[in-house]
């Protein structure tokens, strides 16, 4: 089963875009997974949920939590955990750590950030039979500051010698992070796994976006986020209205009470 899903997404490589957004809680899992090939259990719920300053503080266990949730409604997505800061910092820690994510969320696939520096922790995972996606350019867990990535020739080096290294070493998508266009389509064009993009422009092979960004329920608005919906506002007007219709006992009315 997961195979097959992990089959379907490298053979849209070329063909038909990937379509991927995060989510956190089984009400959201269960409307992506009518429309999304990939549901990513993003670390990005420390900050959106949580109110972290960044996604350095989010806990394993707290991830696991929503994973399971998330997991349970998804039936056609493929469902990827995202392994939080420090949770692979070593070919041992990150295998028991994803080992246990598996057994205890049975979500799909796992999530790391980085590039070459990380190869042989990702191959290490794959050899034992744990999928993996590449995460490159703008990283969230290092990155002291949120900013455009390669942008000069050291940076698209850097860039896309990790592409190319993870690429080899087995995993089956790479998220590309805030990268100049000519260097994300150059990447998609150079390597055979798809390119994920969020903020790479239209040449990746699919896109990823934080759903709560992309309905308006955060302020958080860079450049790559296009706001479909105003979800914060429709939720802001039922509030108003209730807490008035409270206020002058117009709620709860007759349909809504129960008499004998
Ligand atoms: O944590 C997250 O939601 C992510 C996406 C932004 C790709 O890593």
């Amino acid at each position: 089963m997961k195979i097959n899903k992990i089959r379907k997404i490298l053979n849209k490589k070329g063909k038909s875009k990937i379509t991927c957004l995060t989510a956190y809680s089984k009400v959201m899992a269960s409307i992506l997974d009518k429309y999304c090939d990939i549901i990513l259990v993003g670390d990005s719920l420390g900050m959106v949920l949580y109110g972290m300053k960044s996604t350095k503080e989010v806990k394993i266990q707290t991830m696991m939590l929503h994973a399971k949730a998330v997991k349970k409604e998804s039936k056609k997505s493929l469902v990827v955990f995202d392994m939080p800061y420090k949770t692979y910092s070593n070919k041992l820690n990150a295998l028991k750590n994803a080992r246990k994510i598996f057994k205890e969320t049975n979500c799909d696939a796992v999530k790391l950030e980085g590039g070459k520096k990380i190869v042989n922790i990702v191959k290490h995972l794959i050899k034992n039979g744990i999928p993996v996606m590449g995460h490159i350019g703008l990283l969230p867990q290092t990155s002291k500051k949120f900013k455009l990535q390669g942008k000069n020739f050291l940076q698209e080096k850097i860039i896309l010698d990790d592409a190319k290294s993870l690429s080899k070493s087995g995993v089956f998508a790479i998220v590309i992070e805030c990268v100049v266009e000519k260097l994300a389509k150059k990447i998609t064009n150079l390597i055979s796994v798809p390119t994920i993009g969020i903020g790479a422009s239209k040449y990746c092979d699919g896109q990823i976006l934080v759903t709560d960004d992309m309905i308006g329920m955060t302020n958080f608005s860079p450049k790559f986020v296009k706001r479909y919906c105003n979800v914060r506002k429709i939720i802001e007007k039922s509030v108003k209205k209730y807490c008035n219709e409270v206020k002058l006992k117009t709620f709860p009315s007759a349909q809504h009470v129960y008499k004998l």
